[in-house]
């Protein structure tokens, strides 16, 4: 806690920027490379490489000589450039043009400053030349306007505009304050998408040291710093949101999709402490009718928090129990920590320590650190051995029955003064040796990547899962993330909305926070807003903390528990429409759970609105996120918009006043919307129920389109082509729905019997086509079968 001291009068005040006096320089000459251009400067180089269609990287090598090779290696975050990409350049009197597809650079030769044009040719950037200082800290300077806004940034605390913030790129373990004025979380993805009245564009700085990026410093324009390593970073054009994050997920790649059982309702807590209680829970969400998938273990399940270890005493018989849950239909997800106990006759360190698995520091001698189960060593995730070691490791729990995993404390977390590893440890990096604070950012993202190629590895077929707290650019390929130590705050519900739908817009579409709030103490009634609102995230999971009140959905008594159930039940009920959006992730890099602003971008009410959020494109929850409140103001864009439950018919282009008594969340869907469901089950199987609805909402004017995918769910057959899409359109004129049911491609034997068609508000009896036999009145919900 800090006291007033803290703003004592005459302390001395931070000037951040003055000593960043260097520069390139004059660009002397633009040499042509295979693939790409190196300008030669005064004062160093400067590698122009077309990476993607509309995506050119730019990295600079201050004070490298004419002659130096530019080293163009990348970190594990990009998996997509392309090096053939063709590409001219141009001489003009003042500077050199690089054109590729979709994208154009001009270098003012004067000054190396450099300006970025999208696909039609459109002014979508300028950069002022790149500085540095002594110790070869950098700092970039984009010009902005009072109208630019700021998304992206990964997971961070605030709105969902960053505009008049800073952040910094350093994952840390926050146990708390998560307030707007903290400057780093557990992810961080250094990757900025700036929106102008002119167009879109994304910058993404590939450096895994630590960063920052300051949309508060200047009126006019934006800065982002390096403290250390290559300033190398990846231009993405729009004009489209949509573009950026379609081309920078490209560039870092997509989600695999999730074994469904992942996009069920989880439940968590540190800790459930015995098998007895375990299987107790487990058998009381099925009496109580509550859908549930996972059950999570906490560090207690282990033998004094060994990983890959179970507790003797506390789980005699991991197998078993495993077993039975399985038989039930739950899943069983333990946590899994990197911290290693120094502890010779513990397998896992002796293999580690023989083959030289852990970090070192210069001296040689392994980095060792306090953690839960006390000292502690790190495995090197940046060698190749030791992530194919680690992945190895994990036959232990794959042989007892497990297919997802638990990755915490991955910053790495450590119990001492800077809250990590040594910034000098080393890490051996395949024969490339670089210091942590260079990487320290990818250590969460290398771990998951072990944890998620050994579990396919050994799962053989199936689909694993995993969920880290920490990660980097391209964490979205392994792993789905959760927001980390929140709390049971009103405050932290209406947080993780931004939150989430950043991290959505920074290409991790499968994130979400604890539910219920992970520490203080959880209210019936917050629990029961939150498990709404979480019911429409991305990744649902009830978490809390050893000390807080006991928080399943059953815990404040039988009113809750019917709300939360309910609440569930939706969720369940909407898992053939949720695993299409998924499916569209995967696909496309879009996000499940979207800010307003990325559909409607020319909407001013759009920019900065994150207290409600689209499921897909035509499903829009208005959570309440504050207590005893039953009315919220919802912004409805423009379209005609149909509340979810009643069917009552709103114009958009205007705020409303939703109501929303303690059962309620508010829920509204747009006309053209085909939502898919079916009914729902106790666990995700129900995604394989015999009979899928389909609810299609009409206006009369409506026109909509909705990609519907179904697999078996469990497996990557889907890969070789073992799986259905069908591509469902709806068009309304003259008193006549048109229903287009387009067969995209058909590789799966789906388990349906039926489709059940219903046209929604419409406000005529229908005639049916030839072929269709029953046609019920307008009033009630027309149905095909
Ligand atoms: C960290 C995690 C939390 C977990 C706890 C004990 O605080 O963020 O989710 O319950 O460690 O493992």
């Amino acid at each position: 806690m800090l006291t007033s001291e803290a703003i004592t009068p005459d302390r001395p005040r931070e000037d951040a920027g003055s000593e960043f006096t260097r520069s390139l320089g004059r660009a002397q000459q633009c040499k042509r490379e295979a693939h790409g251009v190196t300008i030669i400067a005064e004062h160093g180089l400067l590698a122009v490489r077309p990476a993607l269609e509309g995506v050119i990287r730019i990295k600079l090598f201050a004070e490298a000589a004419a002659e130096d090779e530019p080293d163009m290696g990348t970190t594990a975050a990009v998996v997509g450039t392309k090096t053939c990409l063709p590409f001219a350049v141009k001489e003009r009197d003042a500077a050199y043009v690089i054109e590729t597809e979709g994208a154009t650079v001009e270098i003012a030769k004067r000054d190396c400053a450099i300006r970025f044009f999208g696909g039609e040719g459109q002014l979508l950037a300028c950069q002022s030349p790149m500085a540095w200082n002594d110790s070869k800290a950098v700092s970039a300077r984009f010009a902005s306007s009072e109208q630019t806004h700021y998304y992206g940034l990964g997971e961070k605390t605030g709105f969902l505009d960053k505009r008049g913030e800073r952040y910094e790129m350093w994952n840390s373990d926050v146990y708390a304050p998560h307030v707007p004025e903290i400057e780093a979380l557990y992810q961080s993805i250094p990757y900025l998408l700036v929106h102008e009245p002119r167009g879109a564009y994304g910058i993404f700085l590939d450096n895994p040291g630590r960063s920052c990026f300051d949309m508060r410093g200047e009126p006019d324009a934006f800065t982002i710093r390096t403290e250390t390593g290559p300033f190398d970073y990846y231009w993405i054009a729009g004009p489209q949101l949509k573009d950026v994050v379609r081309r920078y997920t490209s560039l870092t790649g997509r989600m695999k999709l999730p074994p469904v059982w992942a996009l069920g309702y989880h439940q968590s807590r540190y800790s459930y402490m015995t098998q007895d209680e375990v299987l107790r829970l487990a058998r009381t969400f099925r009496e109580k009718k509550i859908p549930c998938d996972a059950i999570y273990l906490d560090i207690h399940y282990m033998d004094g928090y060994r990983v890959f270890t179970f507790d003797p005493e506390r789980f005699p018989d991991p197998k078993a129990m495993i077993a039975e849950l399985k038989a039930l239909g739950f899943r069983v997800v333990p946590i899994v920590d990197p911290g290693v106990k120094l502890d010779p006759g513990y397998r896992v360190y002796d293999e580690g320590a023989a083959e030289g698995m852990f970090c070192r520091k210069t001296d040689g001698e392994p980095f060792v650190g306090p953690v839960w189960p006390g000292m502690s060593v790190f495995p090197d995730f940046t060698e190749d051995r030791v992530q194919e070691w680690w992945g190895g490791l994990h036959r232990f729990y794959t042989d007892l029955g497990i297919e997802g995993i638990w990755n915490d404390m991955n910053e790495p977390a450590v119990f001492n003064d800077t809250k990590t590893m040594d910034t000098d440890t080393l890490h051996g990096n395949n024969g490339s040796p670089v210091t942590h604070g260079e990487v320290h950012n990818l250590y969460g993202l290398l771990m998951s990547k072990a944890t998620a190629e050994g579990l396919e590895r050994l799962l053989e077929g199936r689909r694993p899962f995993v969920l880290t707290r920490a990660g980097y650019a391209g964490i979205q390929r392994y792993a789905a993330v959760w927001t980390g130590d929140n709390r049971s705050f009103w405050e932290h519900l209406a947080m993780a909305m931004p939150m989430v739908l950043n991290l959505g817009l920074s290409g991790v579409p499968f994130s979400g926070p604890d539910v219920g709030g992970f520490a203080h103490h959880a209210s019936g009634e917050l629990l029961a807003r939150w498990t709404q609102a979480g019911a429409l995230f991305p990744f649902f999971r009830n978490h809390s903390e050893l000390s807080s009140s006991r928080q399943e959905p059953w815990s404040f008594g039988p009113e809750i528990e019917r709300i939360c159930r309910e609440a569930i039940r939706l969720r369940y009920r909407l898992m053939p429409y949720l695993y299409s959006l998924f499916r569209e992730a995967a696909h496309t890099g879009l996000p499940v759970m979207r800010p307003l602003v990325l559909d409607y971008p020319d909407d001013p009410y759009a920019a900065n609105l994150c207290d409600q959020f689209l499921v897909g494109e035509r499903l829009l929850a208005a959570p309440i996120y504050r207590p005893g409140t039953e009315h919220r103001v919802v912004y409805l864009p423009r379209g005609v918009w149909y509340d979810y439950w009643t069917g009552q018919k709103w114009e958009g282009g205007r705020h409303i006043l939703a109501h929303a008594p303690l059962d309620t969340l508010p829920l509204f869907v747009k006309e053209g919307a085909i939502i898919p469901y079916v009914e729902p089950a106790e666990s995700a199987a129900s995604m394989e129920s015999d009979v899928l609805y389909l609810d299609i909402h009409c206006s009369g004017a409506a026109y909509g389109v909705f990609e519907l995918y179904e697999d078996d769910g469990l497996t990557f057959d889907y890969e070789n082509g073992r799986y259905n899409l069908y591509r469902l359109a709806v068009q309304e004129a003259d008193n006549t729905v048109k229903l287009d049911i387009g067969v995209l491609h058909a590789g799966f034997e789906s388990r349906r019997s039926a489709w059940r068609l219903r046209l929604l508000h419409l406000p005529f009896v229908p005639r049916m086509p030839e072929g269709f036999d029953r046609a019920e009145t307008a009033e009630a919900p027309c149905q095909l079968i």
